[in-house]
C-alpha cells in the first residue's frame, strides 16, 4: 500500500501543538460548514421511526436511487434507470474501491492522472492491480497520448475526477470527449469520481455520463461530502453503465446492507433542497478562495485563482522539497499543508491548501507561508 504522508503530517501538528503552538489547519480537506438544518431534522425524525432500525436490502434503497435520477434528469437532461443504472454508496470513496475490485481482475491495469485523490493509488493496489499515471500537460488535465501500447493493451479502467482534489482543474465537454474517444479506442471503462460537482466559481462541472456513447464505459460516483457537508454520515452514489453496477452491487453484497435508511432520507432531502441552497455555500468557499489568493498575490507568491473545488495547488520553487516544506511550514509558520507527493508521483514539489478556515484566518495563512517561501 502507498505510504502516507499524511500521517507524517499528522504527527508534525501534533508535535507543534504539544508545545502550545497554534497551528492554522489547511492539510485535511473536510468542509467544515454546517449540514443544513433541515437534513439532521430528517436524521432525528428518522432515528425515532422502527422501519429505519433494520438490515436496509437492496429493495430499501429504491427511494433514494429514484431521488438520484431524478436529481440528474433535473440537473442534465438524462433520464436513468434506478433500477439498473443506480446505486447507492457508503460515500464515493467506498464506492470506488469496490468498483476497481468489481470490474477488473488482479494484474490488469488502472490508468490514474498522475496526481490524484489518495485513495484511487490505494484501492488499485488493494484490487491487485497495476498503477499506471497519466501525465498531466500545463492545464492539470491528463495526457492521453504517448502511453505505452503494452500497457494499454492490460488497461481495464480509467479514474478521473473533475472538478480536481488536489489541482482545482475543470474540465470542459471537448475534454470528456477527448477522454471518452480514448476509453472507447483502449476499450476502457471510464469511473468519473464527481463530488465536488458543485463547487465551481467559474465555468460549469459536465458530467460525462450525457456524452453520446458514454452510457456504454461510464460509472460516475456523486458524494453527499462536499456540496451538504455530510462527510461523516458517508453517502453517495453510482450512476451509469449498467453492467459495471450490477458488478458493483455484487461485489458490495457480501460486504455491506448500504448505509442506514436515516442518512438516505437525509440524501433525498438533500437532493430536495433547492439550489440556491448549496449555491449559498459555494459562495462561501469562493470568498476564502479569493482571501487566500489576494492575500498570497499581495504578498508577491505569483499563484492561480483555482476555478473550482476546495483546494488551491501551489508549485514551489525549482528543487524544493516538498515534505521539508510541509513539516517547515507547521513549526515555523504555524499553517498545516498537505504536501503534495501524498497525491501521486506527479505531487512532487507542489503544496495543497484546502480552504477550510474562514477568509480572515487563510489570508494570515497564506501571508505566513509567503513569508516562509521568501
Ligand atoms: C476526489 C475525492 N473523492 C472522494 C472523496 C471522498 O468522498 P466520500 O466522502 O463520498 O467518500 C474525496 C474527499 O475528499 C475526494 O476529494
Amino acid at each position: 500500500m502507498p505510504e502516507s504522508v499524511f500521517l507524517l503530517m499528522d504527527r508534525a501538528k501534533s508535535a507543534a501543538r504539544a508545545e502550545g503552538k497554534r497551528v492554522i489547519d489547511l492539510s485535511i480537506g473536510a468542509s467544515d460548514l454546517p449540514v443544513p438544518g433541515e437534513l439532521i431534522a430528517e436524521l432525528e425524525s428518522a432515528a425515532r421511526d422502527p422501519a429505519t432500525w433494520g438490515y436496509c436490502l437492496k429493495s430499501c434503497t429504491h427511494r433514494f436511487l429514484e431521488e438520484t435520477t431524478r436529481w440528474y434528469a433535473r440537473r442534465f437532461g438524462l433520464e436513468l434507470d434506478p433500477g439498473s443504472q443506480a446505486l447507492s454508496l457508503i460515500g464515493s470513496q467506498e464506492g470506488l474501491a469496490h468498483l476497481l475490485l468489481a470490474v477488473t481482475d488482479p494484474g490488469q491495469a488502472v490508468l490514474i492522472p498522475e496526481v490524484a485523490y489518495p485513495s484511487y493509488w490505494g484501492a488499485a493496489a488493494l484490487a491487485g492491480l497495476e498503477a499506471v499515471p497519466l501525465e498531466l500537460g500545463d492545464d492539470l488535465l491528463p495526457v492521453f497520448e504517448g502511453l505505452d501500447p503494452e500497457v494499454l493493451v492490460r488497461a481495464r479502467l480509467m479514474v478521473l475526477n473533475y472538478p480536481n482534489n488536489p489541482t482545482a482543474a475543470l474540465a470542459d465537454r471537448a475534454f470528456w470527449e477527448r477522454a471518452l474517444a480514448f476509453a472507447e479506442a483502449h476499450d476502457l471503462l471510464i469511473v468519473h469520481d464527481n463530488p465536488y460537482i458543485d463547487m465551481v466559481y467559474e465555468g460549469e462541472a459536465v458530467s460525462p455520463l450525457v456524452l453520446e456513447g458514454a452510457l456504454e464505459r461510464t460509472v460516475e460516483l456523486f458524494s453527499f461530502s462536499k456540496s451538504f457537508h455530510m462527510g461523516g454520515f458517508r453517502l453517495g452514489f453510482a450512476l451509469g453503465n449498467a453492467e459495471a453496477i450490477a458488478a458493483l452491487e455484487a461485489a458490495k453484497a457480501p460486504v455491506d446492507f448500504n448505509q442506514y435508511l436515516g442518512i438516505q432520507r437525509m440524501g433525498i432531502a438533500a437532493l430536495r433542497l433547492p439550489p440556491d441552497r448549496v449555491l449559498r455555500d459555494v459562495q462561501v468557499f469562493r470568498a476564502r478562495r479569493d482571501a487566500l489568493v489576494e492575500a498570497m498575490q499581495g504578498c508577491g507568491v505569483p499563484v492561480d485563482r483555482p476555478k473550482a473545488s476546495m483546494y488551491l495547488w501551489m508549485r514551489l520553487p525549482d528543487g524544493m522539497d516538498d515534505v521539508r516544506f510541509a513539516l517547515a511550514a507547521v513549526e515555523h509558520a504555524g499553517v498545516a499543508l498537505a504536501p503534495g507527493r501524498g497525491f501521486g508521483p506527479g505531487g512532487h514539489g507542489y503544496v495543497r491548501f484546502a480552504l477550510v478556515q474562514p477568509p480572515e484566518v487563510l489570508a494570515e495563512a497564506g501571508r505566513r507561508i509567503a513569508q516562509l517561501l521568501d
